[in-house]
């Protein structure tokens, strides 16, 4: 129960974050996966502000878990959620608005995992964004109806997701367990 207590209150911050009128700049780090700051007693004849005005982002840091540490299947849904908020969102809102700003203007949790995301629920997929095809004649069509959407979804937000959760994509001929494709988002059509 703790932690979903601790993940209701990070998902109100991102939304909040999000949401909040104007866009304003992101004041989370921008580098999570970095190491945390090692803390070295200070010697004593150093003067201390220098190492005062790391301490706020280190200790930010070194709460936030990425997938260079702990394999994306093995994080908590904390860690995920955390890992969410750091650096899937930062990156993606940027993907999603170079791609359209106007469609995107507003960018958040919920964007990929639907409205129920405001109620703690980020079980994806998400069945209220488009559900794609399986059958190659059909998504052919999908190809042919939104070249530019298609275009993007596979050569940009596929990708760099991939990258986000330090997995694979999926290779549709050839499908492998924890990589990540347009089903880890988009349910399919049976
Ligand atoms: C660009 C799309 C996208 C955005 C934006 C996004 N997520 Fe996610 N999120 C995903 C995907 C995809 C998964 C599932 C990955 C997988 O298949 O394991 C996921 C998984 C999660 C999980 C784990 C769920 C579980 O059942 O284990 C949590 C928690 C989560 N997201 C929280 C958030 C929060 C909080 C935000 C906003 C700060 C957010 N997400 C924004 C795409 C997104
Ligand atoms: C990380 C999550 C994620 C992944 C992976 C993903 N999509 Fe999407 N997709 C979205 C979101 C978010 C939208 C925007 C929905 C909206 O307009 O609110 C979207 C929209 C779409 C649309 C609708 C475009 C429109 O405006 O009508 C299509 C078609 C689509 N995706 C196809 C795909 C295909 C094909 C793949 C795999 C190559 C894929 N998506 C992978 C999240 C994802």
């Amino acid at each position: 129960m703790r932690s979903l207590v601790v993940l209701g209150s990070t998902l109100v911050l991102g939304l909040a974050a999000s949401c909040g009128g104007p866009a304003t700049p992101a004041t989370e780090p921008t580098a999570p996966s970095a190491p945390p700051v090692a803390s070295t007693p200070a010697p004593a004849t150093a003067s201390a502000p220098a190492s005062a005005s790391v301490a706020p982002s280190a200790s930010v840091a070194d709460t936030v878990v990425g997938p260079d540490t702990v394999a994306w299947k093995d994080m908590t849904t904390e860690q995920k959620g955390k890992w969410m908020k750091v650096a899937v969102m930062p990156k993606m809102k940027e993907l999603f608005q170079a791609f359209d700003a106007k469609e995107f203007e507003k960018f958040n949790c919920a964007t990929c995992h639907g409205e129920k995301a405001k109620t703690g629920d980020f079980k994806m997929p998400n069945d209220k964004l488009p559900v794609l095809p399986t059958k190659a004649d059909e998504f052919g069509a999908l190809m042919k109806k939104k070249p530019n959407d298609m275009k993007f979804m596979m050569e940009k937000v596929k990708p760099e997701m991939a990258k986000l959760l330090g997995l694979k994509e999926l290779d549709m001929k050839n499908p492998q367990p924890n990589t990540l494709g347009c089903s880890n988002c988009h349910t399919m059509k049976k």
